[in-house]
Order: structure tokens, then C-alpha cells, then sequence
């Protein structure tokens, strides 16, 4: 109970990560945990936040998928050193995506060989691992619908093809990893709930 978790929320883009954030702040709340640090990737320090802006909308200038993948980690030092390295064991921290988001999007998206990735971890010694990572887990149909709405940033703006490719990535390391949770987001929002309760009762009280 007094260990502070480091929890990540992923899923691709519309499976629900910031309402479900938002709602792991409502449950760790009722168990009176106050310090909780909330962040997302990219972004979460005024740099990083820049670089964001950079990678979702690219103001017509193309971007190739090497520079993206440069920008994200850019922003993920920035993230590291100045918020996650400082907080972890001292506060509960919240992310909306981490790493496990460039191997499903930028290796299971864009192609881009896994070795590469895995220098970039090992160049902004990113050591630190979640205690837990919720998988939403959603059919890119699903998902896009539900942010059809507003107007897609550039990397929404990708095709379901590409977006299945990601989901497959994605379920393909979360099947093997015991740290990540798989949830079923085509579910209505009170089941996802219910099961993303589930996961959060059993981190704090086991
Ligand atoms: N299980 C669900 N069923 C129906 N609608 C949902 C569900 N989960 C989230 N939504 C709605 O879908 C929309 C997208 O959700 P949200 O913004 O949380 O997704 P996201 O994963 O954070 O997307 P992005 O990657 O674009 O930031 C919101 O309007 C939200 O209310
Ligand atoms: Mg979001």
C-alpha cells in the first residue's frame, strides 16, 4: 500500500487512454492517494510539450518517419530526466502512453527496425519500467469513430491499415508480457470501467 506505482495507459488513438487516466485519478483518489504526478508522452515538460505540438501537426511540412521517431524520444528525455527520474518512489505517477507506444507505432506502424528502437532506449537510459501498463484494446474502426469528431492531428489522420498493424504490435508484446494488462475497449464505457477497476484495486491493495 505505501510503495508508489508508476501506471501507463495505452492504447491507440480513440481507444479511450485519457478518459480512463482520468478516472484512474477518481480511484486512486477514494483510496486517499493525493500525490499523484499525471503526465503523457509525448509532452510533460514545456519542451517536451513543444515537441509534441511538432509531432502531431506538422504545419504541412513532411516529417519522415525517422524524424518523428527522433522527436518522440527528444521528448521522452525531457520527460525522464526532469519529471519521471524525480518523482518515481516519491509520487504515484500517471502516463498517458510511454515507451511501449513507439514499439506499437513507430516498429509496428511505420516499420522501423526494432534495433534502432532499442539504441534509443539504451542512448536516454530509459530504465525505468512501469509497474503496470493498461492495454486498451480496440478495433481501429471503433476507435476512430469515436474521435471522428474533432479534427485529426497528423498521425489520426493515418489509415486503419496502419492502425491494425499498431494493434497488432501492441497485443503481440502485451500478450507476453505479465506487466501489461489487456483490456477490452470496444466494451462500453462502464464495462471498461468496471475492468480498469478491477486492475487498479488489486495494484493498490495486493
Ligand atoms: N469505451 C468507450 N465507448 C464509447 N466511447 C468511448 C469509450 N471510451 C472513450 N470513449 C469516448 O471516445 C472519445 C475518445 O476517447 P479518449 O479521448 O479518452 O481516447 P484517447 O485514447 O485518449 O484518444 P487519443 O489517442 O486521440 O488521445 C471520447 O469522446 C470518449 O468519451
Ligand atoms: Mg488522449
Amino acid at each position: 500500500m505505501n510503495k508508489k506505482k508508476f501506471i501507463v495507459i495505452e492504447g491507440i488513438n480513440g481507444a479511450g487512454k485519457t478518459t480512463i487516466c482520468n478516472y484512474i485519478i477518481k480511484l486512486l483518489k477514494n483510496f486517499n492517494i493525493k500525490n499523484i504526478i499525471k503526465t503523457h508522452e509525448p509532452g510533460g515538460t514545456p519542451i517536451a510539450e513543444k515537441l509534441r505540438k511538432i509531432i502531431k501537426f506538422s504545419q504541412g511540412e513532411k516529417i519522415s518517419y525517422k524524424t518523428e521517431l527522433l522527436l518522440i524520444y527528444a521528448a521522452r528525455l525531457q520527460l525522464l530526466d526532469n519529471i519521471i527520474r524525480k518523482n518515481i518512489n516519491i509520487n504515484w505517477i500517471l502516463s498517458d502512453r510511454y515507451d511501449l507506444s513507439t514499439y506499437a507505432y513507430q516498429i509496428g506502424g511505420r516499420n522501423i527496425n526494432k534495433k534502432n528502437i532499442l539504441f534509443l532506449q539504451n542512448f536516454i537510459k530509459n530504465n525505468i519500467k512501469p509497474d503496470i501498463i493498461i492495454y486498451l484494446d480496440v478495433n481501429p474502426v471503433i476507435a476512430l469513430q469515436r474521435i471522428n469528431n474533432k479534427n485529426y492531428d497528423r498521425i489520426e489522420k493515418e489509415s486503419i491499415n496502419f492502425f491494425s498493424r499498431v494493434r497488432k504490435y501492441y497485443l503481440r508484446i502485451a500478450k507476453k508480457n505479465k506487466t501489461i494488462k489487456i483490456v477490452d475497449a470496444n466494451n462500453k464505457l462502464k464495462n471498461v470501467k468496471s475492468s480498469v477497476k478491477k486492475i487498479i484495486n488489486k495494484l493498490i491493495l495486493v
